[in-house]
């Protein structure tokens, strides 16, 4: 007889603390003098439970270390989110008005994007970590009246669609769709189902951005030495990475759904796009970002 696996740290009632340590790196970020700051989120320190760097030159050194330690992460978190943006600020300027985030741990998106009148933000996580979410922004006294939280565990099968539609989700209208940081951590007929309920929740020509990590970190043979450092703390802390893909295999996931790859991009991509001349982080290549946009017929107002 097998041995049951041992109960994830969501599962258990913990909130994401993958999600804590990609608003530490947003949060550091954001202390980087402008000019060499990749992000500048600047409400992610309130995720936060060490203290934020004091100043630039210390917000450089303690997310150089960690780039040492684990290449490729840095930009991969910072320079998603970047890509992201300007998915949204497009999608918003072509009239897009929703915005819906897959697994959206601490992502502030929504508080720094307001000023873009009309557009609601449907955020959807797991409900450990959306609990923790909402409590710091009630105690930051923020307001969020244009974002819906929306309580859901992918793997337990629950209808996306159908609890989009009770949140007042408007699958009729396009949207954009961020999935970030999410789907090495399903597995893999959850992955799968969890496209196949989004292509359905959607309506054709809404955009979608996902990003995964290669089957290589997940199965032990990659290259990258941080990588598998960080697979082994991840799964220490009963977050383990289950879901590697490929860029052919992401993309191949995304069209059997009926979301067409737009663009492909890796990390050293990110960072020749988004990092400027002196990048603080470096470009190890095991992850990358996949755009795509729901086929099928829109409506004809
Ligand atoms: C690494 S964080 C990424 C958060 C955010 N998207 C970002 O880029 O900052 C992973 C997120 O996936 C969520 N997540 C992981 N497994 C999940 C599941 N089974 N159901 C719902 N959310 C899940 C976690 O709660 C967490 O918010």
């Amino acid at each position: 007889m097998t041995a049951a696996p041992p109960p994830t740290r969501l599962r258990s009632g913990h909130a994401s603390e993958t999600a804590h340590l990609t608003a530490r790196a947003r949060a550091a970020d954001a202390v980087v003098e402008p000019g060499r700051r990749l992000l500048g989120d600047t409400y992610a320190h309130l995720f936060v439970t060490v203290a934020p760097p004091a100043d630039s030159a210390e917000a450089l050194e303690r997310l150089t270390r960690l780039d040492r330690a684990h290449g490729g992460f840095l930009a991969e978190i910072l320079l998603r989110q970047r890509y992201f943006e300007d998915l949204v600020a497009l999608a918003v300027d072509a009239g897009v008005r929703q915005v819906l985030l897959l697994g959206a741990g601490y992502d502030t998106t929504a508080l720094r994007l307001t000023a873009a009148e009309g557009v609601r933000f449907f955020e959807v996580d797991h409900p450990a970590t959306q609990a923790v979410k909402l409590r710091t922004l009630a105690g930051a006294g923020l307001r969020t009246d244009h974002v819906t939280p929306v309580p859901l565990d992918f793997t337990t099968g629950a209808p996306l669609g159908d609890t989009l539609a009770a949140h007042g989700f408007d699958g009729t209208a396009p949207c954009v769709v961020g999935w970030l940081g999410v789907t090495y951590f399903l597995p893999g007929t959850a992955c799968r189902a969890t496209f196949g309920d989004l292509a359905a929740a959607v309506a054709p020509g809404s955009l979608l951005l996902f990003d995964y990590l290669d089957r290589s970190v997940v199965d032990g043979t990659s290259r990258y030495g941080g990588a598998l450092e960080m697979a082994r703390q991840v799964a220490v802390q009963g977050e383990p990475y289950v879901n590697g893909l490929t860029p052919d295999t992401a993309a191949a996931l995304a069209r059997a759904a009926g979301f067409e790859p737009l663009e492909r991009l890796r990390v050293p991509d990110l960072v020749r796009r988004y990092g400027g001349e002196r990048p603080y982080c470096c470009d190890d290549d095991f992850m990358g970002l996949v755009a795509a946009r729901r086929e099928g017929e829109g409506r004809d107002d």
